[in-house]
């Protein structure tokens, strides 16, 4: 059977990554959370006290910085320099300084060199912004997900909740609203539908009925 590249683009909180690590663990494939490469450099950036809005250090930074995505038990392992910073890149401050640091050319060019290394054999499902467009224009599936950004808090809001994390439910709709601004208005690769993706709404459907609408995709082409 070929090894394909899927692609799996969409705002944020849209469920990219729950559905992504499903298709790929049920193809074997390996999985990349490309939003997590583009948080670890943020984090990174944060504890030096780094000016998010210049280019120029952001890439000092990262000419030094080893990013890797590892498969763990409950989702994907994020080393940074070898440490493992999982937890540490999804914290608040990270959440909403990213989209800073993702809007600087040089800084995509370098990451989206990175990811299409990681995805050179196939065999690769990646989520992101810009992955159907940029990073893999070629990939045999790609998919845009969608979702009301309601919709999305609530999730995002009841998942914080069985963490047992503090979690507002309008703060939660006013960030992601504010990060899909930024990330659909930036210059370079916003966020936006490739030609030729599929968009799936997932407003109305459950986990499973995504996944097996993008298997469905999957199948047809392997
Ligand atoms: O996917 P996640 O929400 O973790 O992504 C965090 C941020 O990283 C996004 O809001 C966006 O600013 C940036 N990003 C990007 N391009 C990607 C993946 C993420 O610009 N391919």
């Amino acid at each position: 059977m070929k090894r394909i590249s899927i692609a799996i683009d969409g705002p944020a909180a849209a469920g990219k990554s729950t559905v992504a690590k499903i298709v790929a663990e049920k193809l074997s494939y390996i999985y990349i959370d490309t939003g997590a490469m583009y948080r670890a450099l943020t984090y990174k950036a944060i504890s030096k006290g780094a000016c998010l809005e210049s280019e120029g250090e952001l890439m000092e930074i990262l000419s030094a910085t080893e990013i890797e995505l590892l498969p763990g038990e409950s989702g994907q392992i994020v080393l940074l320099d070898g440490q493992d910073v999982s937890t540490e890149i999804r914290m608040e401050q990270v959440t909403n300084s990213v989209s800073f640091v993702a809007r600087h050319e040089a800084v995509r060019k370098e990451m989206v060199k990175r990811q299409q290394r990681f995805a050179e054999k196939g065999g690769v499902v990646m989520d992101g912004r810009d992955i159907g467009t940029h990073v893999l224009p070629d990939a045999e599936v790609k998919v845009f997900l969608l979702a009301s950004v309601e919709k999305r808090a609530q999730r995002r809001h009841t998942e914080n909740i069985q963490k047992g994390f503090p979690s507002n439910l309008d703060t939660l709709m006013e960030d992601i609203a504010r990060r899909d601004k930024i990330d659909s208005e930036r210059e370079v690769a916003p966020l936006k539908k490739a030609s030729g993706a599929i968009e799936i709404d997932t407003t109305l459907l459950s986990i499973q009925q995504v996944v097996d609408k993008i298997m469905g995709l999957t199948l047809e082409r392997i």
